[in-house]
This record gives structure tokens, sequence and C-alpha cells, in this order.
């Protein structure tokens, strides 16, 4: 066991080392696919944070960014399929090009609404990048153009992903330790 390692946190699922190395290979295809276009990442709040600065900054100064806050109603470990919109982008979409930058997808109940809404704005283009994601955690299917690390269906949290507001600091994406969310009363 890595002496580093929080005493909440049972397992590491991606370390810094996988985290950089998956950005690398995204931002790579990413600079690619683009070339030059003018491309604006929208970042959704807060849990995306970490993955938009370090991919953000592997990508060129064509790049723009902006963010969104929506709420899949509720806290705790599983997502509710309610999705509203706590804050809204200040750009205008209409013939943008767009990338969608996600800490991860879960059910992908929150991406698969949320493309709805901003394809709905008349965008050039839509495509979502996501660092994580849980194959068997999917209820819906969305399309996703560029993903980084593939994740059992355990809850994890680190690298931006929370439970509480705590953890997202971590440095890596780590399994919680089920004595923590239910014993929840305790980190009121
Ligand atoms: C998390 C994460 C995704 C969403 C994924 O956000 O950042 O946006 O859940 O879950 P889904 O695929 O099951 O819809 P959360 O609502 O926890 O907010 P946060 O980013 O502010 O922590």
């Amino acid at each position: 066991m890595n002496a580093d390692l929080h005493p909440d946190i049972v397992d590491v699922v991606a370390t810094e080392e996988d985290i950089a190395e998956a950005l690398e290979r995204i931002s790579a295809q990413v600079r690619e696919d683009y070339d030059g276009t003018d491309l604006l990442l929208v970042g959704v709040l807060k849990g995306a944070v970490m993955v938009m600065a370090d991919l953000s900054r592997r990508l060129g100064t064509h790049t723009q960014m902006d963010w969104m806050a929506v709420s899949s109603y509720g806290s705790g470990t599983k997502s509710s399929g309610v999705v509203r919109i706590l804050k809204d982008l200040d750009t205008d979409l209409a013939g943008r090009h767009v990338l969608v930058v996600e800490d991860i997808i879960d059910s992908g109940i929150t991406l698969s609404w949320l493309l709805k809404n901003l394809r709905s704005r008349g965008a050039a283009s839509v495509e979502v990048a996501t660092l994580l994601r849980k194959p068997a955690a999917a209820k819906v299917t969305v399309d996703v153009k560029y993903v980084g690390i593939e994740i059992p269906d355990k809850f994890v949290v680190g690298y931006g992903l929370d439970y509480a507001e705590r953890y997202r600091t971590l440095p890596y994406v780590g399994v919680l330790a089920p004595h923590v969310y239910s014993d929840s009363a305790t980190l009121a």
C-alpha cells in the first residue's frame, strides 16, 4: 500500500501518471482533429475543473473556454436523472465548434441531457472529451469522441471528483472507502 494514500481511499484507479498520459493522448487527437480551428471548450462544473486546466494547457491558443453548472438533483453517490442548469454559458454557440469537457461519465444521464441542450443552440459541432468513463454504469448511450480511462463501477473521488465537496484536490482518482459514505453525518 502506498504510504502517501489518503486514509479514506481504498484503491487507486488512475494515478497522476495515468491521468497525464490520458490527457496527452486526448490533446494530441484534439489538436489533430481541429487543426487550428477555433474551439470552445465547455467545462461542466465543478468536477471538470482539473481536467479543463490540464487539457486546455495542452491545446493551442485557438482554444477558448466557458463553463456550465448543472445538477442532477440530490446528492450522494448516484445520479437521479433530473437535470437542471445552475449556471449557463456566457458564449453564444451559433456556428461554434464545441468540445464538452467532463471529468466522468457515470450513468451518462447528465451528458445526454447536456448534449441535446447544447445542440439545440446552433453549434457547428458538439463533441465530448471525458477523462473517466464507467462502462458498467451506463444507463443511456452517449457518443463520446475522446475517452481517457475506463474505470470500474465504484464510487471514486479525486482530481475534481468529490464526495460531499471533499477529496476534489487529491492528485489521483481513487475508490472511496464505503465507511465514509455510510458515516456521512460526520461530514456535515
Ligand atoms: C458528476 C460529474 C458529471 C456527472 C456524471 O457531477 O462531474 O457531470 O456527475 O454523472 P452521470 O453520468 O451519472 O450523469 P456532479 O453532479 O456530481 O457535480 P460536481 O461536478 O459539481 O461534483
